[in-house]
């Protein structure tokens, strides 16, 4: 595992480009809009998966010049989270990156992006952030919109893509972007699995191979209500009494919330109708996993990945 600010030793292939500070990035953009290219971006905190990969190619398909940011966002973690050790590995990650397709890479230093320490101007993510994962992680999508408008400002990208796995801060990053009349268009790209099912996440390097092996209980605790929910139930308690059945099958997952949610208020249902989203969150040891699941979703229609 590299640090931050360790060099990157790679072969670059032409055009692409790592900028690690505010000035290289400003270059690569000049170039980038002298050629009138249209670029989005895939903000991310690293530790590259497939489920990041793609999201790159998502972007691909809307603009001529894909760029990725990596920063670790301090911002958005907790007290006694794991901004410490959240894993990193820089190298590997232009290599992949590169590989992709992303023709730049933004991997600044804290220092590049908070010069002045914690910023004093932030962006308030308002009631939606309250929600589900907002419940157990005060400051978080705070933290969260903040860095993500910052990357738009200093990107200044047409287009960005963010990964349905973590619905919560899509549906607040479409809101700020709509509130705050900010010029880019979001994308939401598809939820990516293992091929068991558990959800991938750079936070799966975490678990142990028992822990592992109970994390798919996540996934199959909310296709059991999707079935059923397909079978004509539509009563929200006892869809989740099928998902909550499932999950005390799995002794290691210790789940913080399950809900049916409305898609964009994030509020609770009366009712479960096709659309309508099923959200989980729970521990498995130490490590915090979150999944879901549109209800009645095709996998042909990209809902349910
Ligand atoms: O989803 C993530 O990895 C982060 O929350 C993001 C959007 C890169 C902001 O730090």
């Amino acid at each position: 595992m590299s640090s931050g600010s360790q060099p990157i030793k790679i072969t670059f292939r032409p055009g692409f480009t790592v900028a690690r500070s505010l000035r290289s990035l400003e270059k690569a953009l000049e170039e980038i809009q002298a050629r009138e290219l249209r670029l989005a971006l895939v903000p991310t905190m690293g530790y590259l998966h497939e489920g990041h990969l793609s999201l790159v190619d998502v972007a691909r398909q809307h603009a001529d010049v894909v760029a990725l940011s990596i920063f670790v966002n301090p911002l958005q973690f907790g007290e006694g989270e794991d901004l410490d050790r959240y894993p990193r590995d820089m190298e590997r990650d232009v290599k992949l990156a590169m590989e992709r397709g992303v023709g730049l890479v933004f991997a600044p230093p804290r220092e590049e992006m908070y010069p002045g320490g914690e910023p004093v101007v932030t962006v308030d993510p308002g009631s939606l952030a309250t929600r589900l994962c907002g419940q157990y992680r005060p400051g978080h999508f705070h933290g969260v919109v903040t860095v993500v408008a910052k990357l738009f400002g200093l990107l200044r990208p047409q287009v960005a893509v963010f990964g349905r796995k973590d619905y919560q801060q899509a549906v607040l990053i479409r809101r700020m972007v709509q509130d705050l009349n900010l010029p880019v268009e979001i994308q939401v790209g598809p939820l990516v699995r293992e091929p068991d099912g558990l959800a991938m996440s750079s936070r799966n390097a975490y678990l142990s191979a028992q822990e592992r092996a109970q994390a798919v209980g996540l996934h199959q605790a909310l296709k059991a209500a999707d079935a059923a929910f397909r079978q004509g139930e539509g009563r929200p308690e006892q869809l989740l009494d099928r998902a909550r059945a499932v999950l005390d099958a799995h002794p290691l997952l210790r789940p913080q919330y399950l809900e049916l949610v409305d898609p964009e208020t994030l509020e609770p249902l009366e009712e479960a109708r096709e659309g309508s989203v099923l959200a989980v969150a729970a521990h498995c040891g130490s490590t915090r996993l979150i999944d879901n699941l549109i209800l009645g979703a095709a996998r042909s229609e990209g809902g349910e990945g």
